[in-house]
């Protein structure tokens, strides 16, 4: 079978050794919609071209009685559209302990499957929960007569999933990413937040009782509640060739905070993030996207390695095999979004 590896392709930049992949076709914003949501459905078309991936989503903030009409619309708009080379068409279908989520599998691979990218899978548990999926896939990847396997995307919002997520990650060939739930793993781990995919103010650290002359008045800094999860979901992904990605932002306003969430999480390793709103989509582009300072370095460094051993001091820092590693991954990025 094609593995998801066949998707991505190898870095071309002359690396002397061998390092990461990048996606071959950018996600760097997986783009939520409501297919049963008419007015949000007809923005669709003329969105293809303009985000890295469309995603209709079936689960969670679709309305019990409208998942059939969720379901329908994005086969009709799925029919209907030419995504291009663009832009991806992803799906989120229910979680698989739920009455809907049989017939999303089966009526979207039979009716749409030749247009679907990736199907996301949420509140996956362990790697049986992707064996199930990749054997359903296949039954009806076969009674369809695709010949392109869809590959598919487990969302990492409970527990369990966590302490599963290296196995879940390895689970099978088509495995392309994981992404952060962070509202359901909130609530799975009784943590506490005051908007989806941010923190609390209340969980911070505050400077011991200062010295005169060392350290001025007491300070707080609010702390990352999402450090944990996200290093290990990075790690695990790495650890099987796919790729990390935020999940969702809920404060729609809070445009700095928002930017503030999808940065560390690019920092950290993550190669996209969802957005949910227009405004998200502008903001992960920029973030997941190398910067032109951060080019310009790479190159830099890349011409100043020669063959690409040894090390070099640039701006009084060296820079050696494993520092130029970094600057490839980079270098690879931009090349990929701008061919
Ligand atoms: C996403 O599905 C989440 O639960 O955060
Ligand atoms: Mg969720």
């Amino acid at each position: 079978m094609r593995s998801a590896k066949d998707f991505f392709t190898p870095l071309a930049v002359g690396a002397p050794a061998p390092v990461r992949e990048v996606p071959a076709r950018p996600s760097r914003m997986i783009h939520f919609f409501d297919p049963s949501n008419e007015k949000m459905a007809a923005k669709i078309p003329a969105m293809v071209g303009t985000v890295d991936v469309l995603l209709g989503n079936l689960e969670d903030a679709v309305k019990a009685d409208n998942k059939e009409a969720a379901r329908l619309g994005l086969v009709a708009i799925a029919k209907a559209t030419d995504f291009g080379d663009a832009t991806q068409l992803w799906t989120r279908v229910n979680s698989l302990d739920s009455p809907w989520v049989l017939d999303d599998f089966t009526t979207l691979v039979t009716e749409i499957g030749d247009k679907l990218d990736v199907i996301m899978v949420p509140k996956v548990q362990g790697p049986e929960d992707i064996h199930y999926v990749d054997r359903l896939l296949a039954q009806l990847e076969a009674r369809a007569g695709l010949t392109r396997p869809i590959l598919v995307h487990a969302i990492l919002e409970t527990a369990r999933g966590v302490a599963n997520v290296e196995a879940i990650a390895g689970a099978s060939p088509r495995m392309q990413g994981i992404s952060l739930g962070p509202a359901d793993l909130a609530a799975d781990r009784r943590m506490k937040t005051t908007r989806v995919g941010g923190g609390h103010p209340g969980y911070l650290v505050r400077e011991d009782p200062g010295i005169e002359g060392i350290n001025g008045p007491r300070g707080t800094f609010q702390q990352d509640l999402w450090h944990y999860t996200i290093a290990r979901m990075v790690d695990a992904c790495a650890m099987h060739g796919i790729f990390p990605f935020y999940g969702p932002f809920g404060d729609i306003k809070d445009v700095v905070a928002c930017e503030d969430q999808f940065r560390n999480a690019f920092l950290l390793g993550c190669v996209g993030a969802w957005s949910l709103h227009p405004a998200q989509i502008a903001i992960a582009k920029k973030v997941f996207s190398p910067s032109a300072a951060d080019v310009a370095h790479a190159r830099r460094v890349k011409a100043a390695m020669g063959d690409g051993t040894g090390a070099v001091m640039l701006d009084g820092k060296m820079e050696d095999d494993a520092s130029l590693k970094q600057c490839l991954v980079i270098l690879a990025l931009a090349e990929q979004l701008s061919a």
